[in-house]
């Protein structure tokens, strides 16, 4: 087992205060809310992210490459029935915990580290995700690993932790990376039966690390940024060699979403890094709208996680026609984790939901972003209290499109536990629908969803 305990202070800030991992996996029965779950939440609250186990190295941890652990609540009939954490198994977890290997659908040499970044449900099942080469993992209802999947034989090799799943079709639209290919990405389309159903190999100038992409109704964005895959850093030890380089031209590809390769129109913009966009979509005037969490550099500096000053919400307008991009400050409050109503992934959208971020990636703050209105909300409920990303559940019969429910993971450092924190999307600042008390905290991580039964 991990020291957990020593770990939180560790001089890596990857590694320390609430980012330090938990060292057992909890069970609990019939958690304590403090208001009123809502009736028509039915389903699961689950989140990833790292929580390294076994011998861990403070001088050279990655906050990439910890094992991944799934945190879960399952909320029913206005009962929080259950918690559960459980670290996804993979080949490492499982020596660490005495355990058999879970079943893998590939060869024993294949790819495999740790999926720590996503977990969503996708054709009937529970999926762990991870960027980078190594493959999707299975999880059942009670996030017990099933198998290490290759999707029934359709994957060819690496997969994505940001799928993007298209409200219209329910497909999920992947850019997948994977040093080995050299200089290339993939795109994927994975159908509603949990089947690739398309692929396209996209030839860059370099190996970029490929975070996450966006869809509109009619292209595809492809992220094709200044952090790369360095071999020289990787033969000198480097466990996650991405590193910023300066020299390489940062531009985004709309790739038209039924086009090969060479339909992409490449469109250059000023250099920064992307994680995560928040949405895109197209304008009437043929042009194409991307909002997205803005990092200056990745990997320049810091090589133990994203450290390289705040990031903030920007706009890009992209013109397929001139090939030119303009770009705008949105808000300059440091924020990341964009979530949004899904029902509008590449349409267009007014509302979106940050975490905010204090020094290190902590999590602070929770930020409701009005970009129709240019007016954001910030919920501070006191300096102890810090949010992880906030997932936006629709209600039933919605009648707008921030009529619905925010729900997010909340560390308080003075109890040293977390709770669920639902609020009224619409009453952002104001009192919590309803709070779920768990037993434990839970390490800052990074992605979650709503997977309604
Ligand atoms: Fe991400």
């Amino acid at each position: 087992m991990t020291n957990a305990a020593a770990l939180r202070n560790s001089s890596n800030p990857f590694l320390s205060g609430n980012l330090a991992p938990v060292d057992v996996e909890t069970t609990a029965f019939d958690l304590r809310v403090t208001g009123k779950l809502p009736d028509e939440l039915t389903g699961r609250y689950l989140r990833n992210g790292p929580n390294p186990i076994g011998e861990v190295n403070p001088d050279s941890y990655h906050w990439f490459l910890g094992s991944g652990m799934v945190h879960g609540i399952r909320i029913n009939n206005g009962k929080a029935e259950w918690y559960r954490n459980r670290w996804v198994r993979d080949r490492k977890v499982a020596k660490s915990l005495g355990e058999q290997a879970p079943p893998s659908d590939w060869p024993a040499n294949h790819v495999q580290f740790a999926s720590n970044t996503n977990v969503i449900g996708h054709a009937g099942a529970t999926w762990a995700l991870v960027e980078g080469g190594s493959p999707p993992v299975e999880m059942n209802y009670e996030l017990e690993t099933v198998r290490v999947s290759n999707f029934a034989g359709t994957l060819p090799q690496a997969f994505s932790a940001h799928p993007k799943r298209d409200p219209r079709t329910g497909e999920l639209h992947v850019m997948a990376y994977w040093w080995g290919w050299g200089n290339q990405v993939q795109y994927l389309v994975v159908g509603v039966d949990g089947k690739v159903r398309r692929t396209v190999d996209i030839a860059l100038p370099g190996g970029p690390m490929m975070h996450d992409c966006a869809i509109t109704e009619k292209y595809v964005l492809i992220f094709d940024l200044p952090c790369l895959f360095n071999l020289k850093s990787a033969m000198s030890g480097n466990s996650f060699p991405y590193i910023w380089n300066a020299d390489y031209t940062p531009r985004v590809g709309l790739l038209p979403r039924e086009g090969v390769a060479t339909d992409i129109k490449w469109i250059e913009i000023n250099s920064c890094y992307i994680f995560h966009p928040l949405n895109a979509y197209d304008a009437p005037d043929g042009t194409v709208v991307l909002d997205a969490a803005r990092h200056e550099k990745m990997f320049d500096v810091e090589q133990r996680g994203p450290n390289e000053g705040f990031p903030t919400l920007d706009r890009w307008v992209l013109n397929p026609k001139t090939g030119r991009a303009t770009e705008q400050r949105l808000d300059d409050r440091p924020q990341e984790f964009p979530r949004m109503n899904e029902s509008l992934i590449g349409l267009k959208n007014d509302f979106g939901y940050f975490a905010g971020i204090s020094d290190v990636f902590r999590q602070a703050d929770l930020i409701k972003q009005n970009l129709a209105k240019q007016t954001t909300q910030v919920r501070h409920d006191g300096d102890n209290f810090g949010y992880g990303e906030p997932v936006f559940i629709a209600r039933d019969g919605a009648k707008s499109e921030d009529d619905g429910y925010v729900m997010a993971l909340r560390h308080d450092t003075e109890t040293d536990l977390s709770d669920l924190v639902v609020l009224d999307a619409q009453d952002f600042c104001g009192e919590p629908v309803a709070v779920v008390s768990l037993p434990t905290r839970v390490p800052n991580g990074f992605h979650g969803n709503w997977i309604a039964d």
